[in-house]
């Protein structure tokens, strides 16, 4: 078969990116223009200005990953790219480009779900063993996903409110850590001790989650202390509040790899570049003999070379998008079981 390029847009949030995949695993190149110090100053993403940035930028961020891979669009077999889930004003905007291209190049033009995307970016560097569990971990998403095959997803358990990667930015904010504070929260942890007594959440029979309980037990606890006139170990609250999260996911994930008999754990979205938590799976995981595939720390935040990954398998089944793709902001990834 010919070789097989993919050009890939994504920026369904905070990030604009494109890149270039061949044959669905080898990354040509890939430019992730990140607008986090843009967002920063207002403590999380504020879609309208998210959007405009895009606008800005998305024609930029084209042409520099065309230009790094030296090849033209028209070397380019497919445009893939992601049409929810994700804030409204900052979809349309890939996705017109997308569509744009396919359209003056005529080229297949792919609508792939984001969290897909998000499991898929193991495809980068792994191969993928059917029945897998993915659990994916994001800022927008907390999710069991059973997998028998590639491109069949059945969700098994959520979040019933907050995402994970929600509550890691919300407790930042309350200790002043700027957004998105996941990344320092995981440095801090390291340091600290477990001092803090924090409920362990919807720790039941179910798959699903609930963050949005710790995340106003820490913000009630740093609120009673300064009221005390106490000092808060932020080191502390962190592995306490890191130690209480990592228990809840493995617990229930490690249970549906039982379940499941599955043999291969898929660990994706931004919060799976958490070093506790890729940790304490590994060596779950190595007790039980399951192999666990993680994504270079590059592929687990948003970034488009996931997408393309993602694109190729449906550009193998031929599922192409029509011009008239809309975008789907509230896009599932499977019914819920
Ligand atoms: O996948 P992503 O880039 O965007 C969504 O699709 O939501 O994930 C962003 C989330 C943020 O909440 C960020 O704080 C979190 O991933 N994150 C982390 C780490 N790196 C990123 N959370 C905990 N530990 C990290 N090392
Ligand atoms: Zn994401």
């Amino acid at each position: 078969m010919k070789d097989v390029y993919i050009f890939a847009i994504e920026s369904s949030c905070d990030e604009t990116s494109a890149s270039i995949i061949k044959n669905g695993e080898e990354e040509i190149n890939t430019v992730i223009l990140s607008q986090i110090d843009i967002h920063k100053k207002f403590g999380g993403v504020v879609p309208e200005i998210a959007s405009r940035s895009h606008t800005e930028n998305i024609t930029i961020v084209i042409d520099e990953c065309l230009k790094g891979a030296n090849m033209k669009m028209e070397d380019m077999t497919a445009i893939a790219v992601t049409y929810g889930p994700g804030l409204a004003g900052a979809l349309l905007i890939g996705v017109e480009a997308a569509k744009t291209l396919s359209l003056i190049y005529n080229k297949p033009l792919i609508a792939v779900n984001h969290i897909a995307g998000h499991i898929y970016a193991n495809k980068l560097e792994h191969n993928l063993k059917f029945p897998l569990i993915s659990l994916v971990i994001s800022g927008g998403h907390t999710e069991i996903i059973y997998m028998e095959d590639d491109f069949s997803f059945k969700n098994i358990g959520g979040t019933l409110d907050d995402s994970v990667g929600e509550a890691y930015d919300k407790v930042a904010r309350v200790i002043d850590v700027p957004y998105p504070g996941g990344p320092v929260i995981d440095k801090y942890a390291k340091k600290g001790k477990h001092t803090y007594n924090l409920p362990i959440p919807m720790d039941d029979e179910s798959y699903n989650f609930s963050f949005s309980g710790i995340k106003s037990a820490v913000i009630n606890l740093v609120h009673n202390e300064k009221q005390r006139g106490n000092e808060i170990d932020k080191y502390n609250l962190c592995t306490s509040f890191e130690d209480v999260v990592v228990e809840i996911l493995t617990k229930k994930t490690m249970r549906a790899v039982k379940e499941y008999n599955v043999k291969q754990l898929l660990i994706a979205g931004g919060v799976s570049a958490n070093s506790a938590i890729r940790e304490r799976f590994s060596e779950l995981c190595d007790k039980e003999n399951v192999e666990l595939l993680v994504p270079k720390l590059k592929y687990c935040t948003d970034n488009a070379a996931m997408i393309g990954s993602a694109a190729y398998k449906m550009y193998l089944k031929k599922q192409f998008a029509s011009y008239d793709l809309r975008i789907m902001p509230t896009l599932e990834l499977a019914n819920k079981k």
